[in-house]
């Protein structure tokens, strides 16, 4: 329950992230409510944070409207304001239509332009601010991805005293990549001002170290940067800046437990029933975003369907797909493809009352996502590029049967981890369809086997050790 409170100035531990863990939704009668933010960092670091008791500096998800600091059970919630034309420049534009693109390969055609720059500094500067407001003297400041990559600067020039640590959800992009990029100096100094650079992968962290030699001439180390140990390191006036890799998770635990549920041992049944109780479920969990692969798994599973590889009445492919930034062009052009895909899938191989696509352009809550887990024999995962890609660690924690088989795509950050999944290279199609056929007629002991050692990893490295292993890195929490 969020109560509406003033809460104390300072806090100890401050999240700083783009959107608040919780969205401000206006009910078409007026009213206000929130609900769940989208996507892989609220579910990775909300339950982390409401463990910690701390501070979270983010945007209500809306345009336009002033909300005080709440508390919610415990959490210190921050509100920054954005209006209508900082949500298209800022956040549509710069975040999501420059960098979101460039830091994935460039799978669409980032977009360079100066507004959304000058936007991108002004709304970067807001949040230092509101940052330097609410953080204790010799805070320790937790910055988030790539909307906020001014903010380590900016806090420093306001707060000296803070310690700040920076991490980065999305990939860091190949060198090359990035040196397209017109501010790609104010982008690394900018990171600079923290104490700690953390990424999913030492790839990008060397990638880093790379650019502030070339960029802004420092001298940084060249020892490889291993995963959560040996950071590179750059020295930055008196301040020793580490540069690492540090894998995220999720609440591995929390899922393995609702799984077990009977809550979602029944739904689960219900969900296979309504399906038709087909031979194998196919199962897709997505923000609706084109590095996510969607079409092409649509794309292999209608050629394996022409090619009679599998009979349309033994097999159904359920795809969730959560609505993201719908106002951004290319999302809008790959919602069209995508909805055009099944509905040719479907004109070709359903029957009536049994469609071979199920596609629903929705959220679900945690347990009705649990239980799609629990009922899906192969989960497809296919992202072109993805930072991580939690969606396949919450699969693998959600089977404590040891039942189902993962296809997953090598450009995951989730990949190097989950080495027992079916990988594939999404742009290889005719793998795709071959490593779905072996996922779909698995020998059943096997799939155990290839379970239980997926489940051995994520079970180990959950969010919780991942958020222990940055902090102590950044010299906020004691070694273990
Ligand atoms: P990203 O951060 O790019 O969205 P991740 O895979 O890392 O990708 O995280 C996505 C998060 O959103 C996961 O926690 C996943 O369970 C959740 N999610 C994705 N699609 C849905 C959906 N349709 N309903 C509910 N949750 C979803
Ligand atoms: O890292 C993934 C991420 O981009 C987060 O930064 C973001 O909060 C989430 O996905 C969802 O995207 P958005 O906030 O643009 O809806």
């Amino acid at each position: 329950a969020i109560a509406e409170e003033k809460s104390a100035p300072s806090a100890d531990f401050v999240v700083v992230a783009n959107r608040l863990p919780v969205d401000l939704e206006r009910t078409a009668d007026g009213e206000q409510r929130w609900t769940a933010s989208p996507g892989g960092l609220v579910s990775a670091l909300e339950p982390f944070l409401r463990s910690r008791k701390g501070a979270w500096v983010g945007w209500p998800g809306v345009p336009d409207v002033e909300v005080d600091e709440f508390d919610d059970d415990g959490l210190v919630l921050h509100p920054v304001s954005l209006t209508s034309a900082e949500v298209r420049d800022y956040y549509e534009g710069f975040s999501n239509a420059t960098l979101w693109p460039l830091y994935h390969d460039v799978v669409a055609r980032p977009v360079f332009d100066r507004a959304w720059w000058d936007s991108y500094v002004k709304v970067n500067r807001r949040f230092a601010e509101a940052s330097a407001t609410v953080a204790a003297h010799g805070a320790t400041v937790w910055i988030q991805d790539y909307q906020l990559q001014l903010v380590p600067r900016m806090l420093r020039e306001l707060r000296p005293d803070l310690r700040i640590g920076f991490f980065l959800h999305i990939p860091f992009p190949p060198v090359e990549l990035f040196m397209q990029l017109p501010w790609r100096a104010e982008i690394v100094r900018g990171l600079i001002g923290a104490d700690l650079i953390g990424f999913h992968r030492p790839g990008g962290a060397q990638n880093f170290l790379w650019l502030a030699r070339q960029l802004v001439g420092l001298e940084p180390t060249r020892g490889a940067v291993g995963v959560r140990s040996r950071p590179g390191m750059v020295q930055v006036g008196d301040r020793t800046v580490r540069v690492g890799a540090f894998p995220i998770s999720i609440d591995a635990a929390g899922l393995d437990t609702l799984a077990r549920s009977k809550g979602v041992v029944e739904r689960t049944k219900q969900i296979r029933r309504d399906l038709g109780n087909p031979k194998t479920v196919l199962l897709g969990v997505d923000r609706l975003d084109y590095t996510k692969g969607i079409d092409l798994r649509l794309q292999a599973l209608h050629e394996l369907l022409h090619e009679g590889r599998f009979e349309p009445g033994d097999v159904t492919f359920v795809q969730l797909a959560t609505p993201s930034r719908e106002r951004v062009e290319h999302y809008q052009r790959m919602r069209g493809e995508i909805e055009q895909m099944v509905g040719r899938i479907n004109g070709e191989f359903a029957r009536v009352g049994h469609p071979v696509v199920h596609y629903l352009h929705q959220s679900v809550n945690r347990t009705e996502l649990a239980a799609f887990f629990s009922a899906a024999d192969v989960m497809v995962v296919t992202p072109l590029r993805d930072g991580m890609n939690l969606v396949c660690k919450e699969y693998v924690a959600c089977r404590p049967d040891l039942g189902g088989a993962l296809v997953l795509s090598e450009f995951a950050g989730a990949a190097a981890e989950l080495t027992s999944a079916f990988l594939v290279n999404p742009h290889d199609l005719d793998g795709v369809k071959n490593a779905l056929e072996a996922a779909i007629t698995l020998d059943p002991a096997e799939g155990r086997r290839r379970m239980r050692a997926m489940r051995r990893q994520v079970l180990t490295h959950d969010v919780d050790r991942w958020a222990r292993s940055f902090l102590q890195a950044l010299g906020a929490e004691p070694a273990d």
